[in-house]
Order: C-alpha cells, then structure tokens, then sequence
C-alpha cells in the first residue's frame, strides 16, 4: 500500500508518478504535423529526414510556405548536405511540397509583395517591432511572414540561423551585462518639476525574455502550422482550369494603363500552361506581344514567365519592352479572375500591375484611355478598351453617367470603342462607371472641377548605384493629380484621384550631411519621372571623407515634381535614398520555370 510506505513523502511521489505519465503521454500522442506520402520526396530527403510511424518526415512534416522558401532550402540541402537531384526532380518536390505543405489564400495574401517582387514601404510596417528588429536584418520580413510551423519548428528554425549565421545571435540574444556598463546606453530622464534632467546608467533588466523569445511567441501563436484556413483549403483543393482566353488590364508606373488578352492552353499536366499574350499601352501606343508558361501551386497560385520572340533592340529606357518578365498571380475562388504582378528589372523593380478577367462570349468592358475628363470640355475623344463590343455600337448605347454625352462613335472594333464626347458645366466631382450595353467597368472615369493638387508617388524610394558589376536599381516616379473632392477641401478623404500628369522634373540636395553635394553625384531624373542612379564608384571627384578615402555616389536627395495647371504651378517632392548595390541576393526563378 502506499500510504503504508511514510505518510510524509506521499505526495511527493504522487506528483512524480504523474510528471513521468505526463511525459509518457506526450511521447506516445502523435505528434501534430503533415504527413508526406510523396514517393521522390521520400527517396531524395529520407536519409536525414526521417518518417515515423504516422507518416511525418523530420522538419518537412511541421511547416507550410511558399515555392520560393521550398525552393531555397532544397538549394542548401543540396549545397550543404550533399542532395543530388536533376532539376526535373527538384520541381517535382516543390511542386508536391507547395501542394501538400503550402499556404491558403488567405495566408498569401497577407505578404503576396514577397513573391511578387513589389517592395512596399517600410518592411516593419507590416509586423510588431520586436519581429521587425530581429527578423529583418539580414533579409525581408515577407520571407518570415510566409511560414506556417509549429513552435518545436520554430525553435529549429531560430538554431538553424544561430549554428550556420552565428551573426544571427546579435539580434536574437544580443549581449547584456551589468558590469561593463560603457555597453550599456545611458537613460536621460524627462525633466522633472524642477527642470532638472535626471541621468542614470541603464538598468538591464537581466530576467527579460530575449528578442528570440518574444519572436517565437508571436510565431508559433499567430502562424501556427495548422489553421482553419489551410484546413479548409486543402479540403477541396483542385487545380484551376484556366485554359481559355482572358481579358488584361493593368497599370505600369511610368507608362500608364495596359488593356489586353492572355490565352492560356493546357499541357499534358495539370497544373502547367503555355500563354501567349499581347498588350497594348494607349499613352504610349506601343503593343507587345509575348509567349510564355505557367505553373499553379497549391491550387491558386501562379508562377509564369513570358518572352518576346525576338530579343528586342537595345532600349535606353529599361522600363519598356523587356526580353523576359516574370509573373506572380492569385487565382480568385471561382476560378474567373486573378490579380498580380508581372516584374522584370535588375531588382524587379519595374512591374505591371495586373487584373484578368475570364472571358466568355459576353461583352466586357475593362476601362478607358483618359484617367479623368474636366467639367466642362466641350469635345474630347475617349477609347473605351473591352472585348466582345458589339460592332454597330451606338452613342446611345455608351453610358458615362449624367452630364457625359457621346456626341458620336468614331470608331468601334471588338476590343476597342473610340467616340467623341462632351461634358456638360458644374458636374459634381466624383468617379464614375463606364458602361457599353450591359458591361460596365466600375469607377473607371474621374469628373473634375480643377486639378487641387499633385503627389508624387511613391513618396519615398529607394535606388541603387550599379552598372560596372551589380545592376542598378532604378525609380520610377509619377505625379498623381487630385481634385479637392465635394468639400472643396485639399487633403481630405473625399479627394479624387485624377491619374498621372506629365511633371517637369529635378533633383535638389536634401541638407542632412554639410557639404556633400549628393546631387551632383546620384544620379539623373528624366522627363518621365525615372530616376537613374550613377555608378557604383567610388567616385575620385567626389569630396574625401574624414579617413581621406574617396567615396563613393551614395546619398539622398529630393525629387521635385512641378505641374502646371490652369496657369498655377503645382509642386510636390519625394524622398530618394540612392545607396550601394545589393551584394547578397535571394531569388528562386527555378519557380516559374
Ligand atoms: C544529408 C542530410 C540531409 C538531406 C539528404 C536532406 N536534408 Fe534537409 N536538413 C538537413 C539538415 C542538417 C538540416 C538543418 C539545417 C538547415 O536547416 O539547413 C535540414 C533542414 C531542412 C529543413 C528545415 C529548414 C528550415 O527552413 O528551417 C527542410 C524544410 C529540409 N531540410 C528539407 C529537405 C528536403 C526537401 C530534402 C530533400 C530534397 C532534404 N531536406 C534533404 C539535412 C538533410
Ligand atoms: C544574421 C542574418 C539573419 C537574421 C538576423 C535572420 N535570418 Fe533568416 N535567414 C538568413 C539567411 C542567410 C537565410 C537563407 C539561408 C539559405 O541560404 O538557404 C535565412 C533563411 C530564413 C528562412 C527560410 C528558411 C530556409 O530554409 O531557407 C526563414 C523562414 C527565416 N530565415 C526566418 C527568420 C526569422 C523568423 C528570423 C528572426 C527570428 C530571421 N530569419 C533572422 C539570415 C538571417
């Protein structure tokens, strides 16, 4: 009996007898993860990632993510660990591991700019600090955001950095101590009551948890491995049957709105397409047309790449008519639209923005050439892009809203209507559809009083100096107009926007270091608002520093943008930091391949 042994020590033995069925309990539960029943995957990783008994495979079985991340870290396996694997196979298994361990819609959706190569404001933005500071150091936080692992994962992941980066263990578990405090920043208090301003040595607090701990946290909690989304994607997860022909309409900064068609035909697997596509550019007037293919992962997810057929000439202008662009997309829910990014660009930095719509044997109407029409004009012509138009189109069957009249059709093929029109005094300020018969494109049209405004977007960028051994990473700016919007107020929410206008441009030196004359050595903006950055460098005409080596191009400057409307001259700046070139890169093409 027990309590025969010492009445004393029972509960002592309770508690161990419980701990040791406790840990008992956990080893034998199985062990929450994604089995991999993937005969290649299996050969190819199994010697080191082993399958237990429930068909989870070591580290593969406990996370989700993208192609690019599958990708990437088949790259070390087979750079570190000695994988040997052909190309085709190498797809095979990120193709069944985007499928089998790969993100919901949802759960792309949330940092599609990683995989789309658009790189949006600040990377801290988009997570708490404590993430941003630990995680964004050495490479995007979009990569971070993209994971899907359970905390066991997490923590491998986090040792994984530490054993082959140790420069990792700066942000993850950086230095503290009491004793050296020439370390440690001192702490200036606000002034008191007194006026007096207090200052004291720091007092680090040596129990707190460290920045990896805190990252952790907030991983495993909020990008668990399993979630109801991922659930009930891979539910009904099927491959989309995209071939058929599709209507495209786009944006590229720089170059305006694009209108078009992709075909899409299927191949002998499933999930893998040939395009070919043409576009046309109606500020520029300028059409492309391109062959190209595509894969789906994951059941939405599009990687592809389109090709001239014909290596175009050398162009001074790097935004326009590249020999290869890639592609990024979503497939919408019911398989009739998808939106992304097509980028090319030493940096992807150039892109077109992108909308495809499903066409069938209906009208479609996908927007217009003009961005906004001025209250009143007395006659203007408008190009009105779409499909499927009817050919004996008649004014009256073009609805521009109240005030809008087309005073006649000068033209009308099956993708493109161009009629005259006028509009008539005092219309209110606002955006409107464009209809043709029972196909509309929704706020495709702006109705303005007087330009209030210009901003320059974006309103803070990036370049880098390149051309001798990197690329350059170039910027493209525009002037965006505004009307003041029904309040008659500037800045205020009911602004609206009335599309790019053609800005004089130029540099001028942002004063932050005395003397250093950034603008003579950045770079050069041209008449369409792109920004080329100088030469890598260093530059010997450039001012010494105080260690007496010649610098380099590097700096920040502004760009002003002035617009002249009604006779009043209207100005707007951006901030523009020009730095060195990315030495370090990481780039998974193999995934639209
Ligand atoms: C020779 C042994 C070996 C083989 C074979 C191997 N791996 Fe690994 N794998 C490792 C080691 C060691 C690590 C931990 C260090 C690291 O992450 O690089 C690892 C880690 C991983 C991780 C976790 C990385 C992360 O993001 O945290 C994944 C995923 C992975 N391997 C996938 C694969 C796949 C897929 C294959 C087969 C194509 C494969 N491995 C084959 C040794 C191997
Ligand atoms: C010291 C630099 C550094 C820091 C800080 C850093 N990373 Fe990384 N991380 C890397 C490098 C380098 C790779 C790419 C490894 C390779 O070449 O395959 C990587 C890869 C990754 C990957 C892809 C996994 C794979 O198998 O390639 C993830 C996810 C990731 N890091 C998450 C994080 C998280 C989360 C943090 C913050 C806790 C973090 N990183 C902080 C350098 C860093």
């Amino acid at each position: 009996m027990w309590n025969s042994i010492s009445g004393r020590s029972l509960p002592a033995i309770i508690i161990l007898a419980a701990a040791a069925e406790g840990a008992l309990a956990q080893r034998m539960a199985p062990v929450p993860g994604i089995p991999i029943d993937h005969k290649l995957t299996i050969e190819k990783c199994g010697g080191c990632h082993k399958t237990d008994q429930n068909g989870m495979m070591g580290r593969l079985s406990f996370m989700r993510t993208t192609p690019e991340i599958w990708q990437q870290t088949i790259k070390r396996m087979m750079r570190l660990n000695g994988v040997v694997a052909t190309p085709a196979e190498v797809r095979e298994i990120v193709q069944y591991l985007s499928n089998n361990n790969g993100l919901a819609p949802e759960e792309l959706e949330t940092a599609f700019w990683e995989v789309d190569h658009s790189l949006p404001g600040h990377q801290y933005d988009h997570v708490p600090s404590a993430v941003g500071t630990t995680c964004n150091y050495c490479h995007t936080i979009g990569r971070v955001l993209l994971q899907r692992r359970t905390r066991d994962d997490y923590e491998k992941l986090a040792s994984f950095h530490v054993g082959l980066f140790p420069g990792a263990e700066n942000q993850f578990r950086p230095r503290r101590t009491q004793q050296s405090s020439w370390e440690v920043p001192a702490r200036i208090d606000d002034p008191g009551p007194n006026g007096v301003v207090s200052i004291a040595p720091a007092r680090i607090d040596m129990k707190a948890p460290y920045p990896i701990d805190t990252v952790i946290d907030y991983l495993a909690k909020n990008q668990p491995l399993i979630t109801p989304e991922w659930t009930a994607w891979k539910a009904t997860m099927a491959t989309p049957k995209l071939a058929g022909t599709w209507a495209v309409s786009g944006y590229q900064a720089g170059k305006g709105k694009v209108f078009g068609t992709l075909t899409i035909q299927a191949t002998g697997a499933a999930d893998e397409f040939t395009t070919k596509l043409q576009v046309y550019y109606p500020a520029k007037d300028v059409t492309l047309t391109r062959t190209g293919k595509g894969i789906v992962y994951t059941g939405y997810s599009w990687r592809g790449r389109e090709s001239a057929e014909s290596k175009p000439a050398a162009s001074a202008d790097p935004g326009s008519n590249p020999t290869e662009w890639r592609e990024a997309m979503v497939v919408s829910r019911d398989g009739n639209g998808m939106h992304g990014r097509w980028f090319w660009g030493g940096y992807d930095e150039f892109g077109i923005d992108v909308t495809l719509n499903r066409l069938g044997s209906q009208p479609m109407v996908l927007g217009t050439d003009l961005y906004s029409l001025q209250s009143p004009t007395t006659s203007r012509e408008l190009r009105i892009f779409g499909a499927n138009l009817p050919g004996n189109l008649k004014p009256k069957d073009i609805d521009l809203g109240p005030g809008v009249t087309v005073t006649r059709v000068v033209k009308a093929t099956p993708s493109v209507a161009t009629v005259q029109i006028a509009v008539t005094n005092s219309l209110p300020v606002g955006i409107r559809n464009v209809s043709i018969g029972s196909a509309t494109a929704v706020k495709a049209l702006a109705i303005y009083d007087k330009v209030a405004y210009i901003e320059v977007t974006p309103d803070a960028s990036m370049a880098r100096l390149g051309g001798a051994v990197a690329a350059k990473q170039y910027t493209q700016l525009e002037a965006i107009a505004y009307a003041a919007g029904p309040d008659g107020k500037k800045n205020t929410d009911d602004d609206v926007r009335l599309g790019p206008v053609p800005a004089n441009w130029a540099l001028e030196e942002l004063y932050s270091t005395p003397d250093d004359d950034d603008v003579k050595f950045v770079g050069s903006v041209n008449d369409s608002g792109l920004f080329t950055p100088a030469g890598e460098g260093p530059n010997p005409a450039r001012k010494k520093q105080s260690n007496n080596y010649p610098t380099n191009n590097w700096g920040d400057v502004w760009v002003d943008a002035t617009y002249s409307a009604g006779g009043v001259a209207l100005k707007s700046r951006s901030y523009l930091v020009v730095t060195i070139p990315q030495y370090i890169r990481y780039d998974q093409p193999e995934v639209s391949k």
